[in-house]
């Protein structure tokens, strides 16, 4: 007789069946969505970030824009001030992706360049009405299927948390230009912060990088404490530091980690492996969410 099967959901599923569709403990995975689908979506919130996550990393083998190189790329940044940012980005983000350096040893230098990259960003007398258009110039764009599914959680009123080391206005304008931002989306994020001239004069709030996501969630546990009875999550990051996007979440009883591995990936697909209970490879697409959704909602 053949062993009793036990992934059974997971098998059904054929969005979890393609080649690049990492799951290390699929045992765990199927319990989970088994756990997720029984509870269904009065006990689910979702929790996710943005750049590359949200957003696409690339398409037709070009980087697609983050929330801050929407503005870098700009024709509102002056050359010598974009020569700047890019030097801080050759600098920084081959440490924010690299595979061997711990998060603690990162964050001093993420610190760096949020401090250093706001610093030249308000510099370049940016205003609020010009970001409207930055984005639309820009190649910022949003995965297949994102538009689906926003409005479909929203229908069935699951809210969702947009965690974000981007810049909240340009993220907010990203999803209005190419979707719709609904009432049951709430982001934290950076938010610029302008005079009475709409000039850009700095960032409100504390800082939120890439690495310190875990304080900015418990900065934000008042809202966390008003869906207490929503113990199920489903968190989406791309970065190790998304991981503890969730920290602060009282009476958690569910976590569903999906992580979409988008560069530096043979170095990091072990470690995604073993953080995220389901690995997403160069995928363009929200195709294993939206499948999931589908099952609970
Ligand atoms: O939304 P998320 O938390 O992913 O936003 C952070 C992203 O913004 C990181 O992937 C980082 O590489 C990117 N970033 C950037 N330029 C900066 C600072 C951060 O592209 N100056
Ligand atoms: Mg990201």
């Amino acid at each position: 007789r053949r062993p009793k099967k036990r992934t059974k959901i997971i098998e059904m599923m054929e969005e979890l069946q393609k080649e690049n569709v990492y799951i290390k403990d699929a045992e765990r995975v199927e319990k989970l969505l088994c756990q997720l689908i029984q509870d269904g979506k009065s006990k689910l919130q979702i929790i996710t970030d943005f750049d590359m996550t949200l957003s696409r990393f690339s398409i037709n083998g070009k980087r697609c824009a983050t929330c801050h190189n929407v503005l870098e790329n700009s024709s509102l940044v002056p050359e010598s001030k974009k020569q700047v940012l890019d030097e801080l980005r050759d600098t920084y983000y081959p440490i924010e992706i690299n595979a061997k350096m711990t998060i603690e040893e990162k964050i001093p230098f993420m610190m760096e360049w949020y401090t250093k990259g706001t610093g030249v960003l308000v510099e370049c007398g940016l205003k609020q009405s010009d970001l409207s258009l930055a984005v639309k110039e820009s190649n910022a764009l949003m995965r297949d299927g994102c538009d689906w599914q926003f409005s479909t959680l929203h229908e069935h009123k699951v809210p969702m948390l947009i965690f974000s080391a981007g810049i909240g206005d340009i993220l907010e304008e990203i999803i209005k230009q190419h979707s719709q931002m609904y009432a049951n989306m709430r982001v934290v994020s950076n938010y610029m912060d302008f005079n009475h001239d709409g000039m850009l004069v700095g960032f409100k709030g504390d800082l939120v990088h890439t690495y310190n996501k875990n304080e900015g969630a418990l900065r934000n546990s008042d809202y966390f404490t008003t869906l207490k009875d929503r113990r199920n999550i489903i968190l989406m990051g791309d970065s190790m530091g998304d991981l503890r996007m969730a920290d602060g979440v009282p009476n958690m009883q569910h976590i569903l980690k999906i992580g979409f591995l988008n560069d530096n990936i043979e170095e990091r697909l072990e470690k995604y492996k073993e953080a995220y209970d389901i690995v997403l490879v160069s995928d363009s697409t929200m195709d294993v969410p939206n499948a999931i959704l589908k099952k609970i909602l």
